[in-house]
């Protein structure tokens, strides 16, 4: 018999309350939206049942949602009305992210965070999250078009840049242009299968080859500390790992190697694996949903980028009571 006797401190749900390690909060979830041309849409996404494509006047509505529940950031991702091979749409003024982050500014001030990712995969006809030359991705071509953009969505509002096109020198190109804008540099971003239904939802699938030359191999954990070191170094504010449940080791890591505060994006295959399973009776959406975001804390982020952000929230008030 040891000393340690770990189910004494077990037995009610009251200790077990009071000795938990890890508290999910609903400040701590980020809700990614996807904003579309239009007006009154809310358009359901396939591969992700409960997430919609909306338009810009439905913004405020989802907004009050968010922060009735206590979520208070978003994560911004348009569908532009065009496409071109710059991705263009990406720095127009009256762009489709640009637009939206002005109707939530004019809606609720400065109460929802408002984050937006810089990447030109969801503007460019080609799919690719670069310019091209030739068949491959133009690394340094790249650059100042992120730069634009960033710069572009910061003189819209928006509080956070979110650079995710895993070129090198990006957050340094960002953070040339924008010496004051809070840079959450997606450093650690694995070149994953989890991203497919969001490619769906974004219409950002790449029309040739894939992401394999950009994003990292997801075999690689000392690379992706190399990654977040650079990104730092290069003026980032905050580092993201994605996806978050894949790759809970490199949460870790990142934890331990930086006193910046770690973001982890629960990806949308992450999310459509727990509704697939749980539509079917195979798994409990809400005890695999929250035992998730509970794993992801427990690695070290303390921002956790989810589509389950508006729902978490609803059940972590339920857990309250
Ligand atoms: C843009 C971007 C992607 C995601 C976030 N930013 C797509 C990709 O890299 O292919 C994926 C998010 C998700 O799957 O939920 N590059």
């Amino acid at each position: 018999m040891t000393d340690f006797h770990g189910r004494r401190l077990r037995r009610t749900p009251a200790l077990r309350a009071l000795v938990t390690e890890t508290r999910l909060h609903p400040a701590m979830l980020v809700a990614p939206l996807f904003v579309r041309p239009g007006r009154g849409i809310r358009e359901e996404i396939g591969s992700m049942p409960g997430q919609h494509r909306l338009s810009v006047d439905e913004l405020p509505a989802h907004a009050a949602r968010l922060l009735e529940a206590g979520v208070r950031s978003v994560l911004l991702f348009g569908l532009p009305e065009s496409k071109d091979p710059d991705g263009s749409g990406a720095w127009a003024d009256k762009g489709i992210v640009q637009q939206a982050i002005r109707e939530l500014r004019r809606a609720v001030g400065d109460e929802l965070a408002v984050i937006t990712d810089v990447c030109l995969c969801e503007y460019t006809s080609h799919g690719h999250c670069g310019v091209l030359r030739g068949a491959s991705i133009d690394n340094d071509a790249t650059l100042p078009l992120l730069a634009r953009s960033a710069a572009s969505l910061v003189a819209a509002g928006a509080d956070v840049v979110a650079p995710s096109a895993m070129m090198d020198g990006q957050v340094a190109a960002i953070r040339e242009q924008l010496p004051d804008a809070p840079i959450l540099a997606y450093a650690a971003k694995h070149a994953s299968a989890f991203y497919g239904p969001f490619r769906e939802a974004a219409d950002s699938a790449p029309a040739f080859g894939d992401r394999r030359s950009y994003q990292m191999d997801p075999a690689n954990r000392r690379e992706a500390v190399s990654e977040i070191l650079a990104d730092l170094d290069e003026g980032a504010d905050m580092i993201m790992v994605k996806p978050a449940l894949p790759a809970l080791d490199i949460v870790a890591a990142a934890r331990a190697a930086t006193n910046v505060p770690i973001a982890a994006y629960q990806v949308s295959g992450e999310y459509a694996v727990i509704c697939a399973a749980a539509e079917r009776g195979w798994i409990d959406r809400r005890a695999a949903a929250l035992e998730s975001l509970t794993a992801i804390a427990r690695a070290g982020a303390g921002v956790i980028v989810s589509y389950f952000a508006l729902e978490a929230a609803g059940w972590l008030h339920e857990m309250d009571r």
